[in-house]
Parts: structure tokens; sequence; C-alpha cells
């Protein structure tokens, strides 16, 4: 039976007819557009973190302009005391003098650090490797923290041991321990303890160094604080404490570089431990390891 019209399948533009034509367009369709928003979001994820990073750098310019300008002032006001008090007595020359000095070798300390972090930032810090022995580096490090503790009648354990050579810059390496182990002196209260353990199994790659106080602790969002340039932990001690929080990430720095990791474990008023785990052979060229995640 006719009924005088045929059906004539409708195409849309995609469809030539062929047949799975059409599926293959929508297919292609819908994969060139999942492409377009994932650059457009890898396009925007970008941008934030361009943003974040410039904020970042401006931050770091601000907290850097703050820690130079403050011993600068300090020079400059006494030096003019110096100049302009001409009928000055001895003592006091010499007790200005001592603060002109004092403020001086803080502002190298700093400026130091300061580029130390930056070169590390680009990549461009080299450790010089050289066989280095454990108990060497700690012990010179401890001799170095020692007169503070005893000021502060704070106990430094550490229990002298032949430890293992290891392959590792033996300056930058000084320059952790003693980070880490002037933070556990400043940040234990009077009458604390201070003890430094090493777990150096013959089989194993890395060895692991433990420092531990049983001073103020921080919490886990204070951790991350802590890690960050710059980042100090507002507390009772660190409000009256020197200080500028750049050596813990400095030496968290110094670590990975060394191809190890630095773990925090801490408790509010229990105390912290810093976990260095350094490897037996650091990488050649003083390769990063990965942050762990
Ligand atoms: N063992 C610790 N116990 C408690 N808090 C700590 C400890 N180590 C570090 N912190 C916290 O982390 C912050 C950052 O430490 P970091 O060593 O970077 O800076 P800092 O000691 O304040 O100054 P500096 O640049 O002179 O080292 C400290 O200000 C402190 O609040
Ligand atoms: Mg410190």
């Amino acid at each position: 039976m006719s009924f005088g019209f045929s059906i004539s399948r409708r195409r849309c533009p995609e469809d030539d007819g062929r047949p799975g034509a059409l599926l293959s367009n929508y297919v292609e369709n819908l994969g060139s557009s999942m492409m377009r928003r994932k650059t457009a979001l890898a396009l925007k994820a970008a941008r934030a973190e361009a943003e974040l990073a410039s904020r970042a750098k401006s931050e770091f310019i601000a907290n850097m302009s703050h820690e130079l300008r403050t011993p600068l002032n300090a020079i400059i006001g006494f030096s003019e005391m110096l100049k302009d008090a001409p009928r000055m007595d001895d003592t006091q020359r010499a007790q200005y003098a001592g603060y002109i000095h004092e403020a001086a070798q803080h502002l190298l300390h700093l400026i130091n650090t300061i580029l130390d972090t930056s070169k590390i930032q680009a990549g461009k810090l080299a450790l010089e490797l050289r066989p280095v022995p454990l108990d060497d580096i700690i012990e010179a490090s401890l001799r170095l923290v020692a007169p503070r503790a005893k000021e502060r009648n704070i106990a430094l354990e550490w229990k002298e041991e032949a430890l293992p050579v290891i392959q590792a810059d033996p300056l930058r390496l000084r320059q952790v321990f003693i980070n880490i182990l002037s933070n556990a002196v400043k940040f234990t209260p009077e009458g604390g303890r201070v003890r430094v353990h090493v777990n150096a199994q013959d089989d194993a790659d890395m060895v692991l160094v433990s420092i531990s106080d049983t001073g103020i602790g921080m919490t886990e969002e204070e951790v991350e604080i802590a890690m960050r340039p710059f980042g100090r932990v507002d507390n009772a001690i660190s409000r009256n404490a020197e200080g500028t929080g750049l050596g813990l990430p400095l030496a968290e720095a110094l670590v990975r570089l060394h191809g190890g990791r630095l773990e925090i474990e801490s408790k509010p008023d229990k105390g912290t431990t810093v976990r260095l785990y350094l490897p037996r052979q650091a990488p050649a060229a003083g390769k990063p390891a990965q942050r762990a995640a």
C-alpha cells in the first residue's frame, strides 16, 4: 500500500550516511570538548599557582625586609650615638660597639640563610659530597648547642658510639643538625631534656637520626606553619626567643638535597621528635628527593 509520500531519514550535519558515522562523530566531538575543558582547567590551575607563588614571593620579601631592617636600625642607632657623643666613657663606648658587632653578625647570618634558601629554591645549591663520619658531625653540632643547653639546665643525651660513614656535604649536614638541635633547646623549658638517637642497620640504605625534646611541642597545623619559610608558631617561648623562621625549612630542604627526608612528630606540651632519614649514598649531584606527599 502506498500512502503517496516517502519517509526520508533527516540527516544531521555529522551524519554522512556511512554506518556508525553518527556515533563516531559524536565521540570525536565529545573528545575535543573534553580536551578543551581539560585545557581550560589546566590554565586555571596554572593561573592560581602563579598567583600563589607571587603572593608567597611578596610575603617572603615583606618578611625579609622586616628581618633585615631590625638589626640595621640597631647598627645605625648605636653608631650614631657613638658618633654624636664625644664625651662617652670607655665602658659605654665598648658596650655600644658590642651591640653593633652583635647586630652585624646577626645580619650576616640572616643574609647567608636567606641566600641559601633562595639558592635551594632555584635549584642552584650544589653539595660537596664526601665520606663523612656521622658521629663527628653530631658531636660537633652538640658541642655548639651545649653552652645554651647548660645555661637553661637542659640535659643533652647522646650515646657515644661508632656510627657509619655516609656520603654527605659535612658543612651542610652540620647546618641541619645545628638548626634542629638549637630548636630543640630553644623550645624546651628549663630542666627539660634533648636526646639524639641513631638507628643505623647494616642492611638499610638510610640511617635514621632522631632528635627528641621534652619541650612545648606543636599541633599538626603548627607543624605545617613551622615548615614554611618565616613560619613561626606564636607561643610563650617563641614570643621571647630570637628567630626568623628559616632554620627548619632550610634544614628540610638540605636533607632533601642529600636524597633524604625530614619528618616531625609533635604533641603540644609533650615534646617534639624530628626524624632525619639520611641515605648512606647521597645522589651524585645533590639531586633533591621527592617531597613526601
Ligand atoms: N623542637 C621544637 N619544639 C617546638 N616548636 C618548634 C620546634 N622546632 C621548631 N619549632 C617551631 O617552628 C618554628 C620555625 O622553626 P625555625 O627553626 O624555622 O625558626 P626559628 O627557630 O624561630 O628561627 P631561626 O630562623 O633562627 O631558626 C619556630 O619558631 C617554633 O615555633
Ligand atoms: Mg630555628
